[in-house]
């Protein structure tokens, strides 16, 4: 009898409890020291200097898209093979989401995509680093910088500076991840990582906007208007407000409510500082596991992990059919639910949804990303899965595959 294998389960042990614990057990618990704490922390993890923490990845894409003005009138390019999340910011801000397909046979952006679709009213660039996987990030910023002619920058000082479209990382996947011998963090513009509950590293619901002053010399000053735009564009924040004799405060701009609490800083500190030696280290062997079973099968395509210039950091592992084929791949999920085991599909590309099919998007303009779905199936990848659990898995889809 196999026993139940859910797709995912938080990263959640005793020292987060007592992480959690200790802050509900002090005098402060929203966004705080801890918060200060885990920002200086993740910023020194990427290699970067600032790290702006908030609510959740989704928080974080939007407003830097409303640092950078991005509104009605404006295109941005990004990838048909995400999360919602990922256009419906672009949506949120008024601009429209313009996808670009992914490359042939693989679940990132293409590049040469990217080049035939900017325009002059395209205004910023998401990539998506599919599965932990970075995309081709030196390819895609020469692209935009090939391309800097087209830009056509409004009033909006940012805007002016960078002289191109922004290019920003929607890293939900990526903590952790390698490209060309550094973390992801400081590849793009700005990198936005997600600590959601089934993220490598997870503070509930969490986000993060990273970038490098190498990048951008005025870096203080957008560190100060980010953190106004998280929460409600105060001059002070609820700590300091709270300082005896401190009352005083103005609204600079009209923020919104995305700031992270303590208590979620608190769980990220902990899981960060295992997070090399313990999380991704356990994820990579769960994925080696799936890797030399389903390598051997010839129904199989195995995701790429890494290569010369890169390496996922083993968020989630997409196995593919070599043939794709929709209701196969449903049946093998279904089958397997039946045995007690969760798979899931990432992701159903956007255009499929009823939301972007009535605004226009067709399935049919972004052949790479409807073959990858009909071939798709996620496979369980967690720290708290055992390695006796994940050959159960292998064992159990190789059995069903054959038994279809
Ligand atoms: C590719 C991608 N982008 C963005 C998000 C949104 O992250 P969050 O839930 O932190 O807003 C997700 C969430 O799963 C995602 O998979």
């Amino acid at each position: 009898m196999i026993n139940k294998i859910p797709f995912a389960l938080p990263e959640i042990g005793e020292p987060e409890i007592q992480a959690v614990t200790d802050v509900m057990r002090s005098d402060w618990i929203t966004t705080g020291p801890k918060v200060a704490e885990f920002e200086a922390a993740l910023s020194g993890f990427c290699g970067v200097s600032h790290t702006v923490c908030l609510s959740s990845a989704t928080a974080g894409m939007e407003l830097v898209l409303r640092l950078f003005g991005i509104g009605a009138g404006d295109e941005v390019i990004t990838t048909p093979y995400t999360f919602a999340a990922t256009a419906n910011v672009i949506l949120h801000t008024g601009a429209k989401p313009v996808f670009a397909d992914i490359k042939p046979g693989d679940f990132n952006i293409d590049p040469a995509e990217i080049e035939r679709l900017i325009t002059d009213r395209t205004k910023a660039v998401i990539s998506v680093d599919f599965a932990g996987l970075p995309a081709d990030y030196s390819e895609i910023a020469d692209v935009i910088q090939r391309k800097a002619g087209l830009y056509r920058p409004s009033m909006n000082p940012y805007q002016r500076q960078s002289g191109r479209p922004v290019f920003i990382s929607d890293a939900a996947h990526s903590l952790g991840a390698n490209y060309r011998g550094k973390k992801i963090g400081s590849q793009a513009d700005f990198t936005v990582f997600s600590f959601h509950a089934v993220k490598n590293l997870t503070t509930a619901e969490g986000g993060a906007i990273l970038y490098d002053q190498s990048r951008w010399d005025n870096a203080v000053e957008i560190r100060r208007k980010l953190k106004l735009l998280t929460l409600h564009g105060q001059s002070k924040d609820a700590l300091e407000k709270l300082r005896a004799g401190n009352w005083f405060y103005s609204i600079e701009l009209a923020g919104y409510k995305y700031n992270m609490t303590d208590m979620s800083a608190a769980m990220g500190l902990t899981q960060l500082a295992r997070y090399d030696s313990e999380i991704l280290v356990k994820r990579k062997r769960i994925c080696e596991i799936y890797h030399q079973a389903f390598g051997a099968q010839d129904w199989a395509l195995v995701p790429p992990l890494s290569d010369s210039m890169r390496e996922t950091s083993y968020q989630v592992y997409p196995l593919r059919l070599s043939v794709p084929d929709e209701d196969k791949r449903n049946l093998i999920i279904q089958k397997m639910g039946e045995k007690g085991i969760a798979l899931n599909v990432h992701f159903i590309p956007l255009p499929l949804h009823p939301l972007y099919n009535k605004l226009g998007y067709s399935i049919d303009d972004y052949p790479s990303a409807r073959e990858c779905y009909r071939a798709e199936m996620s496979l369980p990848v967690y720290s708290r899965l055992s390695e006796d659990d994940a050959y159960t898995v292998t064992q159990a889809l190789i059995d069903t595959v054959k038994n279809i």
